[in-house]
């Protein structure tokens, strides 16, 4: 008697079906492995899947720990179609490939259909305290009113703070994802109209000091959370210091905001002086914060932009102002966002102007700003960033 499935369209979720012996196809779902592996199964619990290990040509497949796969298997009692997630590699005779259940997202995370696309914007400037942080929170909330997906991570290595801007209080951070203890699901936190906010804490700098395996297991976690979100708003440090600058070099694009003070001013020229000088591509746009009027914002920009250009071989676009306005300030005391504390005030008029500009260019109304063919053969953010942190 044939032990092959008698009713193949009886699909199971779950893998206790497959017993050992049974030959099984694995997908990973990442950008390093392309392509079906066949393995046998070596044994299962209710809450692991032992595999042989993948192999292709006559090489072992090396699928990092993380990643995320799908089984597919032929059984008597149906075809089974799981994703797993790969939680261990072992080596030497018990030579193997561990899945465990996939890890859940927050129910308030919408997972996207198309390809992964996230955009990853630095927030920085040369001086510290001209509203980097209130900008990236109240800018990431106005993106996310109009129907972005957006996630704010604090990347401020020094005084990481959207937590407490937001009336946060993560129990967990990016230490917590690189250690291995967490997921990143579970470090996210929910802000206000579906902002999610990743605390960053020193996580990003810990990035050099992981090895190969440890690292790709960010990376599947990274990959996962790019699943849910369309803009990556990072609130950096100020200075020239690399930690601040990585950052930029890292990230798709970068908005340097300054204030009309000419310290902030000059300091902010310093910053692209600095990041110039590096090779590599460079998006920087200009927002002036704190300006009195739109004249003055423009003619900051147009000072700035022109000596960029002339003496750094640099493009500075403009991208907007905020008017100087006690009602952030207000805001801020009261740990909320400028479009929930004073949805009117002038201030967060001019932030959804921003975010206006920004929804338009990510839905690629206006001109081919984020449609560069560059993302599709781009090393991904995370591999930017540990490679500029290792020099
Ligand atoms: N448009 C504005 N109008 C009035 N005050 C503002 C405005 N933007 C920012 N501020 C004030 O500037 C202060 C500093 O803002 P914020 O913490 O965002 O700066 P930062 O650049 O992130 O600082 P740091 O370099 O320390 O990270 C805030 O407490 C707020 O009161
Ligand atoms: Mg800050």
């Amino acid at each position: 008697m044939s032990t092959e499935p008698k009713d193949q369209a009886t699909l199971l979720t779950d893998w206790t079906a497959l017993e050992p012996g049974r030959s099984v196809t694995l997908r990973a779902h990442s950008s390093l492995h392309k392509g079906d592996y066949e393995c046998a199964v070596l044994d299962r619990t209710a809450d692991r899947l032992r595999v042989s290990m993948p192999m292709e040509n006559g090489k072992l497949v090396l699928v990092p720990v993380g990643t995320i796969v799908s089984v597919e298997g032929r059984t008597p009692a149906g075809i089974v179609s799981v994703r797993a997630q790969v939680v261990d590699r072992r080596s030497g005779r018990e030579r193997s490939l561990l899945l465990g259940p996939e890890p859940k997202p927050p129910e308030y995370l919408q997972a996207r259909s198309g390809p992964a696309l996230c955009r990853t914007i630095a927030v920085t400037s040369g001086k510290g305290g001209v509203g980097k942080t209130a900008l990236a929170v109240n800018l990431g909330v106005a993106l996310a009113a109009l129907g972005r997906r957006v996630c704010v991570v604090d990347a401020d290595l020094g005084t990481a703070n959207v937590d407490v801007l937001l009336n946060m209080t993560p129990r967990w951070n990016l230490s917590h994802v690189i250690s291995g203890e967490k997921n990143i699901f579970d470090v996210l936190v929910q802000g206000p109209r579906g902002l999610v906010v990743l605390p960053g804490g020193s996580g990003l700098q810990e990035l050099t000091a992981l090895d190969d395996r440890r690292f790709g297991k960010l990376l599947a976690q990274f990959h996962q959370l790019e699943r849910f979100v369309d803009v990556m708003l990072l609130d950096t440090g100020s200075g020239l210091a690399k930690s601040v600058t990585n950052f930029v070099h890292a990230a798709d694009e970068t908005i340097l905001v300054t204030t009309p003070e000419p310290h902030a001013i000059t300091d902010a020229y310093a910053l692209i002086k600095v990041a110039s000088q590096r090779p590599g591509p460079l998006r920087l746009r200009l927002v002036v914060n704190r300006a009195q009027d739109e004249g003055e914002a423009r003619d900051i920009a147009r000072k700035m932009s022109f000596a960029s250009r002339k003496f750094l071989d640099t493009e500075l676009d403009y991208l907007g102002w905020v008017v100087e306005d006690a009602a952030v300030g207000r805001a801020i005391r009261r740990q909320q966002d400028l479009l929930t504390a004073a949805p009117r005030s002038r201030a967060a008029g001019c932030v959804q102007a921003i975010a206006a500009a920004l929804h338009r260019e990510l839905s690629g109304e206006d001109g081919a700003a984020f449609a560069d063919a560059e993302a599709e053969v781009r090393p991904s953010f995370l591999h930017r960033i540990r490679r500029l942190f290792a020099r």
